[in-house]
């Protein structure tokens, strides 16, 4: 074979596997609003960055006539490439080929950039659309997936990773999505499923759509499995790139600080009043958050799901921080179990990749109820004290307003490890509401009172003044500052800019056991 003749061996063996699944497989996957494999990684990576790796690798199936079955890719794309400059590496199901179902080989490529990931120390992003085990490699197909959940596991705290639902993601596939970091979906194309509609009719006999048994908006408002949603791919792959901008790259390395515009000493006069007069009122704790934030932006992680707590990222002066916040807007900021979840993931997240903690207190305590109770709030509850007294990282807590008994703690009390705690003047630390307080403890002599309600009220009002206010926990060192509102900002930077050399070491052992 002479030069020429190898080199159009080459160019026409690389157009097969460009084309996969072949026109009108990839007209199908438009029509049904997807984009393929590969222009979904020509928009999420920088321009003429993407590195293919095993282009020509082939599928070693026998069974069920896959002798005479070619599947260009192996139906999945693996490779390099940046985002905003910085090294990723991914995999991309190309739907097109075989409905991107993994096989051996296909669970093979996929190992082998995780494992190009972690050496590097670079984020992995993968991008599923897939029928799943491909049927007719049987137990091989197994193995793969076993291969890449083994994988996931090893790299959770290594390097970020991302999983990306641009299609179907169903039964045992799942769960390398859930053994990572965020999932993405996007609204109407995604679906996540252990057992499909189908199967839950025949055991159940329950009828649901695939839609709304595992769509985007199924994982994010309602199980809690999904952290982003998207109307569409393109919203989507402009998250994953914001999500980015806020991590490191790996555990060893620090978070990108991006150059900042917004002065360091800006006030808000708004926060001078967010804080209602009425500690029955609610108000929104987001208005706190985007006013202290560089060019109060705040990227939320999570939005429609266990909204009681606010979690996400934002920067101080630049730099990246994790922002954990009780919401009195919904269901008073209370802490149940689906928001003890939600804060203690994303607090090991930050701490992992040596984000910094920022935590808003606005807390009345833990959810009352039976259903709670019997779900396990005790143990849920217990995985945000784990996970705060756990984290190494710089630590700030910020106290708005109530901060009450074992919730006050599970916010990142001093005791758990706060390095810095600042109160404004309208918070209330103590081990329960005055209420409350007053009719457990004066209930005697408010009951043998003349005028009961007059007393009750009486002693409320002395509770409150002795009690509930940043004083008593200040004059014990609990609350470090008591500051005006509109300094926050100013504060924190400069208390975020104090922690930056925070060593803090943790007792040698091989790891802990968060209840979960
Ligand atoms: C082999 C598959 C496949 C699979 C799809 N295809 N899934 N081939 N193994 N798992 C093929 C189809 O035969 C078809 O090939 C092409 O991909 C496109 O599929 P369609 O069915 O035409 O597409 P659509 O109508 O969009 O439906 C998509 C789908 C459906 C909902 C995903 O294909 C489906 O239900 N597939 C099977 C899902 C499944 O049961 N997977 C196994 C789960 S068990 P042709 O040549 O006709 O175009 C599992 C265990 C993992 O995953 C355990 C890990 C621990």
């Amino acid at each position: 074979m002479s030069r020429e003749e190898k080199l159009a061996k080459l160019a026409k063996k690389r157009e097969k596997v460009l084309l996969g699944g072949g026109p009108k497989r990839i007209q199908k996957q438009h029509e049904a609003g997807k984009l393929t494999a590969r222009e979904r990684i020509e928009k999420l990576l920088d321009e003429g960055s993407f590195v293919e790796l095993d282009q020509f690798v082939e599928h070693r199936g026998v069974e069920f006539g896959m002798q005479e079955v070619e599947a260009p890719g192996e139906g999945v794309v693996t490779g390099y490439g940046t985002i905003d400059g910085r090294l990723v590496y991914l995999y991309s199901q190309d739907f097109t080929v075989l409905g991107g179902s993994l096989g051996e080989m296909h669970a093979a490529k996929m190992c082998k950039a995780m494992d190009l990931a972690v050496k590097m120390g670079a984020p992995f992003i993968g991008i599923n659309d897939s029928g799943g085990a491909r049927i007719q490699e049987g137990i091989d197909a197994l193995n793969g997936y076993g291969e890449i959940f083994k994988r996931n596991t090893l790299a959770s705290g290594v390097v970020p990773q991302i999983s990306v639902i641009m299609g179907p993601c169903a039964g045992g596939a799942v769960y390398s999505p859930a053994l990572t970091d965020y999932i993405f979906m996007v609204d109407k194309t995604s679906q996540m499923f252990i057992t499909g509609p189908q199967v839950i009719k025949s055991v159940t006999g329950e009828q649901v759509t695939a839609e709304a048994l595992g769509g985007a908006m199924a994982h994010n408002q309602v199980s809690g499995n999904a952290h982003f949603y998207a109307a569409d791919e393109e919203e989507c792959i402009a998250q994953i790139k914001s999500l980015l901008s806020y991590l490191p790259s790996n555990n060893l390395e620090q978070t990108p600080v991006m150059p900042c515009d917004d002065p360091v000493d800006r006030m808000d006069e708004a926060l001078k009043t967010l804080v209602p007069d009425d500690p029955n009122k609610a108000y929104d704790i987001m208005e706190a958050i985007t006013a202290i934030a560089d060019n109060r932006e705040f990227f939320e992680v999570q939005p429609y799901w266990a909204r009681n707590i606010v979690v996400g990222f934002l920067r101080l002066n630049g730099r990246a921080v994790g922002v954990i916040a009780n919401q009195p807007k919904v269901m008073a900021g209370c802490l149940d179990i689906n928001c003890s979840d939600k804060a203690s993931r994303f607090i090991r997240f930050c701490d992992a990749f040596g984000i910094p903690l920022l935590t808003f207190v606005d807390t009345p305590g833990y959810l009352p109820g039976v259903a709670q109770e019997h779900g396990g709030i005790i143990r849920h509850g217990a995985k945000l004290l784990y996970a705060y007294s756990e984290a190494s990282v710089p630590k700030l807590q910020l106290i708005t307003r109530k901060a009450y008994g074992g919730a006050y703690l599970a916010m990142c009390a001093k005791s758990l490890g706060a390095d810095m705690a600042i109160a404004w003047p309208t918070a209330q630390i103590a081990v329960m509401g005055a209420q409350g307080a007053a009719n457990i403890v004066f209930r005697k002599e408010i009951g043998k009172a003349d005028n009961p309600a007059e007393k009750r009220k009486e002693k409320i009002a002395d509770y409150e003044e002795r009690f509930s206010n940043p004083y008593c926990a200040a004059a014990r060192g609990f609350a470090d500052v008591v500051i005006e509102p509109e300094k926050t900002r100013p504060y924190l930077i400069k208390s975020l800019e104090m922690l930056l050399t925070k060593r803090e070491t943790r007792p040698g052992k091989k790891h802990g056991n968060l209840p979960v």
